[in-house]
């Protein structure tokens, strides 16, 4: 898989893959991440990117050129599967679009800021727009990187131990059951003895159980949601 990453502020991703599954996935081959920053295809005299809204609205639009330069030119380079927009108004991010979306080969990530970007950037060039969640971030950069990580660690052998992204919450549309490590008996909290009997079957059952449960108390929602994608 490969992303590239449309961003004016390059550096905020630094942290966010800077860490082991995200490291380990680039070493190994398995993504290449490629940050652009939109001010170097400024054709403006002071390297603008944004300019005042048509209309006379408040706040900033990203300006059309920089961005569709440097969309033109990735797109001379290679086929895209999708190019996203990361925008609050966008279809809500899920673990089935998360799902979809690991199996596509070439994906542009554009980071809006200011109150958007020039509308006609997602006319002729987005083909699908993401939000994180039902609140208001700066920029996309975050959610960017968010999107990023949830599509790594879905990619065969990124994850040390490959089940584990089977087991996540939501993949199998239940919220995880509670985990445990040693000691058994911490200051007299004990494990769930059913862990430590050793019958795989009724640890498999009891699992289910405490997902079934954990799901009905916290996110009903998911529940009743049972075949949305
Ligand atoms: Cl993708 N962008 C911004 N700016 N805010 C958000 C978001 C995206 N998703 C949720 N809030």
């Amino acid at each position: 898989m490969r992303l590239d990453i449309l961003t004016i502020f390059p550096q905020m991703f630094d942290g966010a893959f800077n860490h082991s599954i995200i490291q380990r996935a680039i070493k190994k081959g398995l993504v290449e991440i490629h940050l652009h920053n939109i001010r170097d295809y400024s054709k403006s005299k002071h390297l603008n990117v944004d300019d005042y809204p048509f209309g006379g609205s408040s706040g900033m639009v990203m300006m059309i050129q920089p961005i569709a330069d440097c969309i033109e030119k990735l797109k001379s380079e290679r086929a895209y599967d999708e190019i996203i927009f990361m925008t609050p108004d966008g279809e809500r991010l899920n673990q089935p679009i998360v799902n979809q979306l690991s199996m596509k080969e070439n994906l542009i990530l554009l980071c809006g800021h200011y109150k958007g970007i020039d509308e006609r950037i997602r006319d002729q060039y987005i083909t699908r727009e993401i939000s994180i969640g039902d609140y208001v971030l700066s920029g996309g950069e975050l959610a960017a990187a968010v999107l990023t990580d949830s599509l790594i660690r879905l990619i065969p052998g990124a994850l040390s131990d490959e089940t584990s992204a089977l087991s996540d919450s939501f993949q199998d549309g239940l919220l995880s059951p509670p985990v445990y490590t040693r000691p058994a008996d911490y200051n007299g909290h004990k494990v769930p003895a059913i862990l430590l009997s050793g019958n795989e079957k009724e640890i498999r059952k009891w699992n289910y159980e405490q997902a079934l449960e954990r799901t009905r108390k916290r996110r009903p929602d998911l529940l009743e949601g049972q075949g949305d994608s």
